[in-house]
């Protein structure tokens, strides 16, 4: 926590602030003065010139080795942009090196002397969009560093690339923006070529197949699905799902089978995912699961006043449950005074009202609510009260929902 950071000033009382600004400008100087006023000059180092937004260092003869850092994670979470170029000390880009660098968009390393950057290297920029790398001495780079990011441009000209399948993925990412950029790679004995003509034999893009694609099954029976993958060099398999219901798994080779038993009605809706990755990429294959099972009121409670009067209800239940309601054990008839209203569906869950327009003395009661569909039923009850009966003496004891002033 350093003075010149406008919370401080805040904090400060009226006698030291004075104090304090000229601690500032002994320690700062006027060189401050010349850039934002909250930017450490000191941090952005003198090879570097830095605003709220952006950090620049292109001079050759200062050369930086690694991304300068700032005073303070809030001044480096405001750097949206950073551009190196001419740093011939520049060669990479480590896993830690950008982390706090939230906010990154633009990223230009260029001119320099960059060789490696590292799998988790931009980790922590999930905004990171626009990637320039050109002019450096990349042999590869690959697809994983970037498998969390949505990249819309990738620069990657004047880069000695090989042509391995390690590089593959560029080709299939860019398509004729390869040629555009004339994406070269150097084949083994030193000839170079239009990386869009790359070829190699034994370098593939995976798949991955689940079957069946869909499935319908009732609580408590057995599943079983199947992952088939290919691609070479043969891809991992890994399937991806957070569920409720036990399983097990049994690969083999290309194939994998998941066996999932006594399926729980808890897992109604989740997505279940085999995913098949190589080194040139990886497919994903995903299926919804589709969990018949019968209605459950998981919660019926006291009406409330909203615009309308509500009795509020959760049900769950597959397919879509009938509901009845019964007043005092007459069926109650919907229509535009009173009728069910579904506010929101969740994964497996009906949240939603019986909504009552103005009732009356001649609504109170006992609501009873039946759901069913064609696996089974269940149903609940619940006490409505919703306007003293004329003749009705108030008793100390007795509270309606009309009496209260519920805003
Ligand atoms: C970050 O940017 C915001 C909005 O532009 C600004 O109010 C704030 O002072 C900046 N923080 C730092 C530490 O530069
Ligand atoms: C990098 O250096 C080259 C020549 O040395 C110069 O032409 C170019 O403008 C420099 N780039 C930047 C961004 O300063
Ligand atoms: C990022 O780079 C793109 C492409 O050069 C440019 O259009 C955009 O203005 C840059 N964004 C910022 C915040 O500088
Ligand atoms: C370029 O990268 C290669 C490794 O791919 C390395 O051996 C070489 O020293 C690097 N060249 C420079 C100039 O850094
Ligand atoms: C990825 O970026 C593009 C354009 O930059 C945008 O249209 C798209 O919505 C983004 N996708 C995600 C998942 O953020
Ligand atoms: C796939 O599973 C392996 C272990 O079987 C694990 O090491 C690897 O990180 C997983 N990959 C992904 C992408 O989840
Ligand atoms: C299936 O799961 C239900 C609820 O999770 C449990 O009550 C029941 O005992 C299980 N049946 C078997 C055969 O494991």
């Amino acid at each position: 926590m350093s003075a010149y950071q406008p919370g401080s000033w805040a904090l400060s009382g009226s006698e030291s602030w004075r104090c304090l600004l000229w601690w500032w400008f002994l320690s700062w100087g006027l060189a401050v003065g010349s850039g934002d006023p909250w930017m450490s000059a000191e941090a952005c180092r003198s090879s570097c010139s830095c605003s709220s937004t952006r950090i620049s260092c292109v001079d050759p003869e200062t050369g930086i080795s690694s991304f300068p850092s700032l005073q303070s994670d809030a001044e480096m979470e405001n750097i949206t942009d950073i551009y190196i170029a001419n740093q011939s000390g520049f060669s990479s880009i480590n896993d830690k090196d950008l982390h706090r660098y939230k906010n990154l968009r633009n990223l230009t390393v260029t001119n320099s002397r960059l060789t490696y950057v590292t799998k988790l290297a931009f980790q922590n920029n999930l905004k990171l969009q626009y990637l320039n790398l050109k002019d450096n001495n990349l042999s590869s780079l690959s697809w994983r560093i970037f498998k969390h990011l949505n990249i819309s441009y990738l620069i990657l000209s004047g880069n000695p690339l090989r042509c391995s399948c390690e590089n593959m993925w560029i080709k299939l990412l860019l398509g004729e923006e390869a040629d555009i950029q004339e994406l070269r790679c150097t084949e083994d004995g030193g000839a170079r070529k239009l990386l869009s003509r790359l070829t190699l034999p034994n370098c593939e893009v995976p798949m991955a197949t689940l079957s069946p694609s869909k499935t319908s099954v009732k609580e408590g029976e057995n599943l079983e699905l199947s992952c088939t993958t290919s691609g070479v060099p043969a891809p991992e398999l890994n399937w991806s799902m957070a569920l409720a219901t036990n399983y097990e798994i049994e690969t083999s080779g290309q194939i994998s089978v998941l066996r999932l038993s006594n399926l729980s009605s808890l897992d109604h809706n989740s997505k279940i995912s085999c995913i098949a990755e190589n080194i040139v990429g990886e497919k994903e294959s995903s299926l919804q699961l589709d969990i018949l099972f019968p209605p459950k009121i998981t919660k019926l409670s006291d009406a409330i006043p909203d615009h309308h009067w509500c009795i509020p209800f959760s049900v769950a239940g597959n397919p879509v449950p009938h509901f009845q309601w019964y007043l005092n054990e007459n069926e109650v008839t919907e229509g535009a005074y009173i009728m069910t209203m579904i506010h929101d569906i969740t994964e497996r869950e009906y949240h939603g009202c019986l909504q009552l327009d103005n009732p009356t003395h001649l609504n109170n009661g006992r609501y009873r609510l039946v759901v069913t569909n064609e696996y089974g039923m269940d149903q609940k009850e619940v006490d409505a009260h919703f306007m003293r009966q004329p003749w009705e003496e108030l008793g100390p004891d007795t509270a309606y929902y009309g009496e209260f002033d519920f805003i």
